[in-house]
Parts: structure tokens; C-alpha cells; sequence
């Protein structure tokens, strides 16, 4: 795989989630986690593969920035299903999908 320097920055900021820098509270993740099992997955399916909403699978994700999912997991699309979340997820929350979605399921 070529590295742009994309992918080293989003390699940089991996390696400081994981290091502990801004990463979420265990409890809040685990509560995230949930939250995409249950709540996204009833659109996106269980295993993200896809039911009304599309799949959110890393390959699916691949061409799309952190910025545009973040702000569609906020805001939502108007005139979709995809509605907006931001009454209960922080702009942190959303990173943290975002970052979780790329990693792909854990089982
Ligand atoms: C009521 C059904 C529904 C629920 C619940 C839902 N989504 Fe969606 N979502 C959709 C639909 C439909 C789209 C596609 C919208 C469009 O046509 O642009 C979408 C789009 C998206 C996208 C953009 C995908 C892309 O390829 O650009 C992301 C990311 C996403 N949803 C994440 C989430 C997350 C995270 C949650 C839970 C917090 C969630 N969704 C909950 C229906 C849903």
C-alpha cells in the first residue's frame, strides 16, 4: 500500500487513540458500541453489512473522509432515514464511530 501522508495522519492519530491521548472513557465505548449494534444496526444491519441504510463496512467507507461520516452521524441527511444523532452523541462520540467503523467489526 502507497502511504500518502492521509493515511500517516490518520496512522498518527490511530497510534494516539490507542496510547490513551483523547480516546473515550472504557465505559463510554462500550456504551457506543452498543449503541451500533442496536440502534445503527437496525438500519445498517447487525453486522454492518447493510439493510435500509448502506453498508458501513471499511470498504464501503474506504473513499469517504472522517469529516463527511462524522457530519453524517451528526446532522444525518435530511430527506433520508439517516436522521441526526447529535442530541446524544459528542463530536468526540462521533470520531470514535467513525474510527470503530473503519476498523470493522469486532466478531
Ligand atoms: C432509521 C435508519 C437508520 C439508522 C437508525 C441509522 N442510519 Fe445511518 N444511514 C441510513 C441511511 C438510509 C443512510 C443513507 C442516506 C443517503 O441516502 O444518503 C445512512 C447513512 C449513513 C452513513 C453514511 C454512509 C456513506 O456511505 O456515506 C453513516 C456513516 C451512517 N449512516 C452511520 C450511522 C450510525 C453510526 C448510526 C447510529 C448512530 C446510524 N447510521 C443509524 C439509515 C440509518
Amino acid at each position: 500500500m502507497r502511504r500518502t501522508p492521509r493515511t500517516i495522519l490518520a496512522l498518527a492519530l490511530g497510534l494516539g487513540a490507542a496510547a490513551g491521548h483523547g480516546a473515550l472513557e472504557a465505559g463510554r465505548q462500550a456504551e457506543l458500541l452498543n449503541l451500533l449494534e442496536q440502534d445503527c444496526g437496525a438500519c445498517h444491519g447487525l453486522t454492518r453489512k447493510g439493510g435500509l441504510g448502506p453498508s458501513l463496512l471499511p470498504g464501503a467507507l474506504a473513499g469517504k473522509s472522517d469529516e463527511a461520516l462524522m457530519s453524517t452521524i451528526l446532522d444525518g441527511r435530511p430527506g433520508t432515514p439517516m436522521g441526526p444523532w447529535r442530541p446524544l452523541l459528542s463530536e468526540e462520540d462521533a470520531r470514535w464511530l467513525v474510527q470503530e467503523l473503519r476498523r470493522g467489526p469486532r466478531r
